[in-house]
């Protein structure tokens, strides 16, 4: 997909400041170990765009300027397409919105988005609910087993929350516990190896020779036999019933949802029909799309969750901030509808701070398909841009105090305003996050559900490591105590 060979940094970064190749090389493992520290270094050194070498060995322009950001992700954005970093992932889970690129995605886009829009996810707001209640049972169980506290693993616990709740969104309610553990486990799996393929490629040859790369290889075919057979299920058998208000059409000409089929994303997929042909997909884009939400759905909410409870425990100043606005809205006692929502603005705050401090997508790539220019710096075809997420979330010169946890920097009318592309989160441009809508919504049901029933505390003073692979994850488990609210 992207075959445009690296260029040499020398022709690639210009007149932009960089780091030494020798630099890089002898830092390529504490770069491969500490990716954020090294970036962060390197960027405060030289500059808020800089020239390196990936690993030592790859030619890219890392950039923290939100200017930059902007101008390749949206006003530029045709002169760019994502790197092999991301099409990699094509091998595994195939060509879905998130891999796909060109004409081809932008015909998937106009597909699919209309299945995210507001009243379809007043639909999704309720198998998510049943998600993270189901959630909140189990640990109040474990908790009176335990005798009323309890130390958890809170990444451990957002994980398996998140993909119930993707999983549900997706299938709905009729999967098993062990069809989604099996689901789950594979697709961590398949990533966790593909990250090492990507930060080691020296290992290539070695996986190759234990015949690694086949049994990833497998593992995905499984996957898709497991997604395959849902389809197939429902396409045999497709009605549980839905309510009709939730049931909306959603292209322009697609056929109308009737009440008896489930308001899921599964459906939404099925029933979606193409503008010129008025056909549905065929049932291996039907695949490669549902995997693609699968994983694009799971761990980039698992730590946004995780890294807010980790924050709030942290802070409980802001946690009863966030019951106190619950109660106020009169809402301490239920959870709320998805139109209520709207009416707990502090909640948000709390969640938008946490992925300014921890962006589960931490850094984007993307190549530049053609010779372009920013603002005087020559850009030709060829340059490998990192987008460095997570260093525009703390710029100093964006974000008064960068590194502290202030929910109230997104109250309405903070002065100064937040520059444009200074908080990207999910992205930008035509790109940005199909899922971001369903994503804020799942976060604060989940905050509101663990904050109604429980109060986590930390267990050390120390601050939790990262652990930056394709999204941002805390190094090791996350402990945090764990007592009735
Ligand atoms: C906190 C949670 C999430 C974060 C931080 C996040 C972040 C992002 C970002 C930054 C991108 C753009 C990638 C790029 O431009 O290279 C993206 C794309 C995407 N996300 Fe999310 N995401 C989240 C949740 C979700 C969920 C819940 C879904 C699905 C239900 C989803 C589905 C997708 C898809 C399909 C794309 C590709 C869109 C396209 O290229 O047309 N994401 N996400």
């Amino acid at each position: 997909m992207s075959e445009i060979p690296d260029l040499p940094l020398s022709e690639l970064a210009g007149p932009l400041p960089r780091v030494p190749r020798w630099r890089t090389l002898l830092g390529s493992l504490a770069m491969a170990r500490q990716p954020i520290r090294n970036l962060d270094r390197a960027l405060s050194h030289h500059g808020d765009t800089v020239g390196l070498h990936l690993g030592g060995v790859r030619p890219c322009i890392v950039t923290r300027d939100p200017a930059l950001a902007q101008h390749i992700l949206q006003k530029n954005h045709r002169r760019y397409l994502k790197s092999d970093l991301t099409h990699g992932l094509i091998r595994y889970l195939g060509r879905g919105l998130l891999t796909n690129e060109g004409a081809d995605w932008l015909r998937q886009r106009r597909l699919i988005q209309p299945g995210f829009h507001r009243q379809r996810l007043a639909a999704l707001t309720r198998l998510m609910q049943a998600a993270a209640e189901e959630w909140s049972q189990d640990l109040r169980a474990r908790l009176a087993a335990a005798g009323g506290g309890l130390t958890v693993d809170i990444h451990a616990e957002m994980t398996r929350v998140a993909f119930h709740i993707i999983a549900q969104a997706t299938f709905g309610t009729s999967m098993t516990d062990a069809e989604r553990n099996r689901l789950s486990d594979i697709l961590t799996r398949i990533q966790a190896f593909y990250v090492r393929t990507i930060r080691q490629p020296y290992l290539r040859p070695w996986f190759t020779a234990r015949g690694t790369f086949r049994q990833h290889d497998a593992l995905s075919q499984e996957l898709r036999e497991l997604v395959r057979g849902y389809i197939r299920r429902r396409q045999a058998a497709p009605g549980t019933p839905a309510s009709p208000e939730t049931a909306a059409p959603f292209t322009n000409n697609s056929p109308p949802v009737t009440p008896t089929l489930p308001d899921d994303l599964l459906q939404m997929l099925l029933d979606a029909r193409y503008e010129d042909t008025g056909e549905g997909m065929s049932e291996e884009q039907l695949l490669d799309e549902a995997n693609i939400l699968l994983l694009a759905g799971h761990e980039t909410s698992a730590n946004a969750l995780s890294w807010m409870l980790y924050l709030l425990a942290r802070h409980p100043e802001a946690a009863a901030q966030v019951r106190q606005e619950r109660a106020a809205a009169g809402l301490a006692q239920r959870p709320p509808e998805f139109a209520e929502l709207t009416q707990l603005p502090y909640s948000m705050q709390v969640v938008q701070e946490t992925m300014r401090l921890y962006p589960p997508a931490w850094i984007l790539d993307r190549v530049a398909l053609e010779d372009d220019e920013f603002r005087g710096l020559p850009i030709p075809k060829g340059t490998l841009f990192s987008i460095y997420i997570h260093g525009i979330h703390r710029h100093p010169g964006l974000w008064p105090e960068p590194d502290a946890f202030r929910p109230e920097r997104f109250a309405p009318g903070q002065e100064p305003p937040i520059p444009a592309y200074a908080y990207l989160p999910f992205g930008g441009g035509p790109r940005l996050c199909v899922g971001s809508h369903f994503a804020l919504t799942e976060i604060q049901l989940v905050l509101l559900e663990a904050l109604r029933h429980f109060t986590f505390a930390p267990i050390s003073e120390a601050p939790a490591g990262t652990d930056p692979l394709i999204t941002l994850r805390p190094k090791g488990p996350l402990w945090l105590a764990v007592s009735s609210a």
